[in-house]
Formats: C-alpha cells, sequence, structure tokens
C-alpha cells in the first residue's frame, strides 16, 4: 500500500459523540487551555474565550482569558536587527479587551473557586444549535456549604454588539448570606506579541446602582471601545444590599443577601460594546448605556429566542448530515458555527487565522479567507462572502500603496493584515507570496458565476481586477532563454517551504487566470456597463494599452511541465532540488517550520503544504485525471503537512483520482483538529481556515462538487464508513439539496428555477421532484 505522511490521530475524540453540543464531563486544570477555544463564542463583531465567569486560581500557563473585538488592534514598532529598505514598520496585534464576563459568588464569606472544595454533576455545555454556552455544577465548599450553580453565556447574532450572561444559584443544604459580584475587569493583557506592554488603558470608568462601564483607549492605533453592562438580579426578596465598587481598571456592584435553603437567585448580566471605529468617541458612553438599558428591558428570555431563530436559519441554510459518524457530524456542525462566529460582516472586518478565538497570529487576516473560508459561504449564504470580498474593495488604496514599497504597478494585497496594510516583518514568508492577488481575483470570479451579482462586478470587483492585473503585467517579464514566455520569478506558491523561486506553478496559472478574468471584465463592462466603466478608466487612469498587455501576458504566460517526469513542476527548481526521505525526519522536529532553520528546509525536495495540488483543485478544469494523479503520486510523499491547510486539499485531490482510503484519512485530520487536538495547539486558537476545508472536503472531494465555468458538476461516492450524508447548495437562483446514500445520489431542486448540472459526466436537470443516479466508480 502507498505510504502517506500524517500526525498520529487521537484514537477516542475528546468530546463524546453527539449532534448538536459538545460536553465537557469534568473541569480539569490540564485541559483548562484547550477547552477555552472551543467553548470559545463568537459573533462575527467579537469573540469571547471559554474561561470561567469566577476568578482561575490554576497555574499560569494553563489559562488566557480572550475577548477580543474583530478589528480592534494595537500597533508597535517593529524591531529589525538589520533592515532592509522598505519594510513594514508597525505590527498589527488583535487586543485582549475589558473583561465583562467576571462574576464571582460567596457563600458566608467563602469564595467559590473551582479547584476549591467539592465540584460534583460538572457539566459545560456549547449548544450548537441554539447558540449559546451552558454550565451546570454542584459545589460544596470546604466548610461543607452547597449550592447549585447554572450559567448561560451568549453573544447575539441579531444585535452583534450584545453580550449576556445568566448566573443562577440555589443554596442546596443551607440558610445563610449570598455575595455575588459582578462588573468589568479593565485591567487586562495580551498573552503573546506584545512583549509584556500593556496596550489597552482605561480613561473613564463609573458604576452606579443601574449601570458601569469602561472606556477603554488603544493608544498606539487611537481607537476607543466602550464597555458598558447592566446587572439585573431576581431574588426571592428585595432585601438586597448593594455596593459599587471603582477599583484601578475595575468597576464591580456586589450583591449581598440572605437565602434560605432551597432557593434560586439569578443574575443577568447584558453587556453592548461599542468601538471609534463603529462611530464617535464620544458617543460611546452613551450608546453603549442605552444598548443595556434596552437589552435588560427585553429581557433574557426574548434575547435567547432571538438567538434560537437565528441559528435555527443558519442552520437550515449551512447544515451538513452525515448519518454513520456522529463524531463526524459534531465537528461538521462545529466547524459551520466557528466560520460563522469568527467572520466580520460589515466589510470592514473580516476572518482571521484563528477567528476571534485566540490571539494567535495576531489576529490577522490572510489569504486563508477567499481560499478556504470564502467558499463554504459562497455556496450557502453568498452575501457574506460578498462582504469578505467588499473588505478587500475597501482596503485597495493601502493594497496600492503595498505594490508601490516594492516597486510593482496596481495593487498588491498585505499577506497578513488587519487594517489592510502589510504586518508582517518576514517577508521571505509573506509579502512575497504575491499570489494573494490572484487568489483574490479568482474568488471575484467564482462569487460572480454563483450569484450573477453583476453590480458587485462593476462597483467594487472591476477595480480590484484591474489593479492586480496590473501588479501580474508589471511583476512578470518576457525570458528570451524561455521562448519569450511571461514568466513570473522571485515568488512563494503556498508551499512556505519554497520562497524565492522562479515560476511557482500555481502562481502562474493563477496570475494568467486574474489577467485573463481582468480583460473579460473589461470587455463585459465595455458592453454592458459602458458608463460605469468610463468612470472607473478615468479613476485609476487606465490606458486601452494596458488591457493589451494583459491579453498579451495571459496569452503568453509561461506555465511549467515537465515532459520528462509528467509532472507539473512546482517551480523551476524544484525538481532539482535535493532529495530527501520525510520518514526519515523524527517525529519531534516536525513541523519543521518551528524547528528547521529556513536554510535546512530550502534547499530540499520537501513542502510544508498542497501546492501544485492545490492547483489540481482550483483550476482543475485545465488538467486531465492523469495528470493530477501523476501530480499526487510526485507531492504527496514529498509533503510534510506542516500546515492545517494541507490535508484537505490532498484529500480531495484523492478523491478525484480514486485513492480514497488516503481521501478518507486526510480528511479526519481535518475535520476534527480542534476538537481532537491532533497538533496539540488549540488553546491558541481554532484552525479557521481548516474549519473551511473540511466542508470543502465533503463537497468538493466525495460529492466531487466544481464549478467550471458557471457550471456545476458532481462526482460524488460514500466513504466506507457512513451510510450517508447530505448537503445544500445555494447557485445562482437555485437552491440544491444532494443526498449521497449506499446505492444513489438524489438532487432535488428546494427553491428557485430547474438546474441543470454535469453528474459524472451527464447532463442533467433537477427540479422540485428530484433526480436519483448511481454512485461513481472508481475511475
Ligand atoms: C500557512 C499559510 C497560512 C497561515 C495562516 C501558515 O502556516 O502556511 O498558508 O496562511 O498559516 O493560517
Amino acid at each position: 500500500m502507498r505510504k502517506f505522511h500524517m500526525k498520529k490521530l487521537n484514537s477516542e475524540p475528546y468530546y463524546k459523540p453527539e449532534p448538536w453540543t459538545i460536553t465537557e464531563e469534568a473541569f480539569k486544570v490540564e485541559t483548562n487551555h484547550h477547552n477555552e477555544t472551543i467553548f470559545a463564542l463568537g459573533n462575527g463583531y467579537m469573540g469571547v474565550r471559554g474561561t470561567l465567569e469566577e476568578d482561575y486560581s490554576g497555574p499560569e500557563g494553563t489559562s488566557t482569558p480572550g475577548i477580543y473585538i474583530n478589528g480592534v488592534y494595537g500597533s508597535e514598532q517593529i524591531l529589525y536587527d538589520e533592515e532592509p529598505p522598505q519594510q513594514p514598520q508597525k505590527t498589527q496585534t488583535i487586543l485582549n479587551l475589558g473583561d465583562w464576563t467576571m462574576i464571582n459568588l460567596h457563600l458566608d464569606g467563602e469564595k467559590f473557586d473551582i479547584l476549591q472544595g467539592e465540584v460534583d454533576d460538572y457539566q459545560r455545555v456549547l449548544n450548537m444549535k441554539e447558540g449559546r454556552l451552558e454550565r451546570s455544577l454542584s459545589w460544596t465548599s470546604p466548610s461543607g456549604k452547597k449550592v447549585r450553580i447554572e450559567t448561560t453565556r451568549l453573544l447575539s447574532f441579531t444585535d452583534q454588539h450584545l453580550g449576556v450572561i445568566k448566573y443562577s444559584v440555589i443554596a442546596l443544604n443551607f440558610s445563610g448570606t449570598i455575595k455575588i459580584s459582578s462588573g468589568i475587569e479593565g485591567n487586562v493583557k495580551n498573552y503573546y506579541h506584545i512583549r509584556g506592554k500593556k496596550a489597552v488603558k482605561v480613561i473613564d470608568r463609573n458604576i452606579s446602582r443601574d449601570n458601569g462601564y469602561i472606556i477603554q483607549k488603544v493608544d498606539s492605533t487611537d481607537i476607543t471601545v466602550g464597555i458598558s453592562i447592566k446587572n439585573q438580579l431576581e431574588t426571592p426578596s428585595d432585601a438586597v444590599e448593594i455596593n459599587n465598587f471603582i477599583k484601578e481598571e475595575k468597576v464591580y456592584q456586589e450583591f449581598n443577601f440572605d437565602v434560605t435553603e432551597d432557593q434560586e437567585i439569578v443574575l443577568c448580566k447584558y453587556a453592548s460594546f461599542y468601538t471609534s471605529l463603529d462611530g464617535k468617541e464620544k458617543e460611546l458612553k452613551g450608546k453603549t448605556l442605552t444598548a443595556v438599558k434596552d437589552a435588560a428591558q427585553k429581557g433574557y428570555r426574548q434575547i435567547l429566542a432571538e438567538q434560537q431563530e437565528y441559528l435555527a436559519n443558519y442552520w437550515d441554510d449551512v447544515d451538513v448530515q452525515i448519518e454513520g459518524d456522529l463524531a463526524l457530524q459534531q465537528a461538521f456542525r462545529y466547524n459551520a458555527l466557528n466560520l460563522l462566529q469568527s467572520t466580520g460582516i460589515d466589510g470592514r472586518t473580516n476572518a482571521a487565522a484563528k477567528g476571534l478565538t485566540g490571539e494567535f497570529y495576531e489576529g490577522h487576516y490572510f489569504w486563508d479567507t477567499e481560499t478556504y473560508i470564502l467558499p463554504f459561504f459562497l455556496y450557502n449564504k453568498p452575501e457574506v462572502a460578498r462582504s469578505l470580498l467588499i473588505y478587500r474593495y475597501n482596503n485597495l488604496d493601502k493594497a496600492r500603496k503595498n505594490a508601490e514599497r516594492v516597486r510593482v504597478d496596481g495593487a498588491l494585497f498585505p499577506w497578513r493584515t488587519i487594517n489592510g496594510e502589510e504586518a508582517s516583518s518576514y517577508y521571505m514568508g509573506s509579502t512575497i507570496q504575491f499570489h494573494i492577488d490572484a487568489d483574490i481575483a479568482y474568488s471575484i470570479k467564482q462569487y460572480l458565476s454563483v450569484t450573477k451579482d453583476d453590480d458587485f462586478l462593476y462597483d467594487f470587483g472591476a477595480e480590484i481586477l484591474f489593479e492586480t492585473a496590473r501588479m501580474w503585467a508589471s511583476r512578470g517579464s518576457y525570458i528570451e532563454l524561455l521562448d519569450n514566455k511571461f514568466c513570473i520569478n522571485e515568488v512563494c506558491g503556498p508551499d512556505e517551504y519554497k520562497p524565492g523561486v522562479n515560476n511557482n506553478c500555481y502562481t502562474n496559472y493563477m496570475a494568467k487566470l486574474n489577467l485573463e478574468f481582468a480583460v473579460e471584465t473589461y470587455k463585459k463592462m465595455e458592453r454592458e456597463a459602458a458608463d460605469k466603466l468610463k468612470q472607473l478608466i478615468e479613476k485609476i487612469s487606465l490606458a486601452e494599452e494596458e488591457i493589451k498587455s494583459w491579453q498579451k501576458a495571459a496569452d503568453n504566460m509561461y506555465l511549467p511541465f515537465s515532459e520528462e517526469l509528467a509532472v507539473h513542476p512546482q517551480d523551476d527548481s524544484f525538481l532539482k532540488k535535493d532529495p530527501l526521505d520525510i520518514d526519515s525526519i523524527p517525529d519531534q522536529e516536525l513541523p519543521l517550520v518551528a524547528n528547521w532553520h529556513p536554510l535546512a528546509i530550502w534547499r530540499y525536495q520537501i513542502i510544508k503544504q498542497a501546492d501544485v495540488i492545490m492547483l489540481m483543485l482550483l483550476l482543475g478544469e485545465q488538467f486531465s485525471i492523469e495528470q493530477k494523479k501523476a501530480n499526487y503520486d510526485y507531492y504527496e510523499p514529498k509533503t510534510t503537512h506542516d500546515s492545517s491547510l494541507s490535508p484537505s486539499m490532498y484529500s480531495i485531490i484523492a478523491s478525484e483520482i480514486g485513492y480514497r482510503e488516503d481521501a478518507y484519512n486526510y480528511f479526519i485530520q481535518t475535520a476534527r483538529l480542534d476538537l481532537d487536538d491532533y497538533n496539540e495547539n488549540a488553546y491558541k486558537g481554532v484552525h479557521l481556515a481548516c474549519m473551511g476545508s473540511a466542508w470543502m472536503v465533503l463537497v468538493q472531494g466525495f460529492a466531487g462538487m466544481r464549478n467550471y465555468q458557471g457550471q456545476l458538476h458532481f462526482k460524488p461516492y460514500l466513504p466506507e464508513k457512513w451510510d450517508s450524508y447530505q448537503f445544500k447548495i445555494k447557485f445562482k437562483d437555485s437552491r440544491l439539496r444532494v443526498k449521497v446514500s449506499t446505492e444513489d445520489v438524489y438532487y432535488q431542486l428546494l427553491s428557485g428555477e430547474e438546474l441543470s448540472i454535469i453528474h459524472n459526466k451527464k447532463e442533467i436537470t433537477v427540479d422540485g421532484d428530484g433526480i436519483r443516479e448511481k454512485l461513481r466508480k472508481i475511475d
């Protein structure tokens, strides 16, 4: 049997397989850090890690609280030892903001601490179906007082500025005094990247009987954040003593009251967040205070109901069902929830590599968005795909400046960013990946073919396409010794282990697509939107000659192919690099990116992540099955999959070429990566691109879906271990359901116009009655 390289999988899933929930059955210090990520909540605007409401007394390094707002970042001078010119000068780092979740409980003076006394019946449950986190436990204090504690936490999707916690306590075996304190802690820090400095400070704060707030300022970026809370306490008696405190950067309220055995008290805490990126700084206090008042008036139950309704609609759009493997079913829902939780939809923010679940990668947005996250939204919630592309449009001016920096024309999008500027100080792993421009152009093309949203193309897309085409036209050259072909030298493809190469195959093919699509768009606008084209030509001073030069570059693009090996060389030098058997690398030295000097890596034929193989997916119609097979056979044994963006691509192509066992094994590594913590780093935040790619594996790998020139193709099969799977797709004006079972596949139109699709190379029409077709045999 062919050998393939993947990290060891855990035999047992960390969380028991359940369809709609993720359950933690015991609180343990050892798993706390991981669970803080797994139980993180988000709503695209903000995120909160799954830290406890109460103070945590565990050992240092086992907890990193995190409250993030998408797009709120701090910045500091990058320190270069030997500074090459034109380097980015400033970092951008997502910041940990005021902790509004803090609630502490005292029973007759004894403070509830989950690591003291005795905890029974503990459960923490992420309710994915309805979008909330619930925790319940019984706690017996060291002196023997027992309470039942139940908490619910949610970040609202219908009002992205709102968070709510319901905290309920029942005295089980005593009558006495309870004290609950609830507030906002503004003295917070980042755990990575900020070099220990305090990046945000509280510039205003107050608390009264009715509410409390803090205003935090990020000096380095001048962003201001307002956080308000309102505590609403329901106790059986009115005799509650309330004390308000302001201590340094913290504001909080203490509620003291007497309880008798079996009495329940409930605290509902409403929190609101706005920043100076949303509106005027001086209005933050007023806005957030009004918001918590309104939320309290609306009430917890209503907010919960709205959340349920929002999620019900979401699942109706995106849910994937797998019969025969509950652990994978669970993972799909977990991934889909995280994609929603982390993705900014305002055109001003985007989806960070770690979502809103951790500080790692500094909260940066990468090409991950277009290539791994956007496809999921495109076929399920195309309006989200649109806003992700609008984010790029809104940062086009900064991309133009970035292009100037490296002396190319047009626009070059940053490899790592929050605010639209390049934030990476390591250009060999970032700016050199020029392909990001083509990845964005490719996504625009995909978006158009799925939505027919020509207005988007004319108003936003075209400008991106023209500016990125300009970039390629100036970036490449006609090289005499290579038949005067248009070559793109000194780049890095997706495989970050090969920077500084000439003619990366992925890059050249994708750049060609970018150039061609820019020309096509220009011609389409000449025909259909002449006025808008005219305006755009004036705006960006576009000359007719440029369009010709794009076409010429595309027509003459150097597209590498080795007749001798019958493979597509990853770049001009790859086939001649030093061979290395990756099985000879000791496990503890992987991932190489974390252990070997770059110079020790670059010389070898070793690949970090799918590169040519990814091209085989994105531009699949340009390559034959034989070529895909040859490329897979050649590159797969050389790939370490040191990036979580890799196994999924191999899985999809393995499916296409009939290597079903590989396809499945690469897939499992993708689907439950964070839940089962295969890479032992989920505590730093989820792997959002990998989550998006699990959906790609199911739909593009197992069901074989491709969108070639606006025509949907399917070649479905059922992985041996499953009984069936099904998903929905939005395409043009239609909504399609695809169910793959042991015997056949059933395509059904759920709404919209009848759709003609290609099933196993045969054209069929799908209508409301549905149509059954035979499954694909191995080619
Ligand atoms: C991968 C990149 C990816 C980044 C963020 C790196 O390890 O090589 O392709 O963009 O992680 O996910």
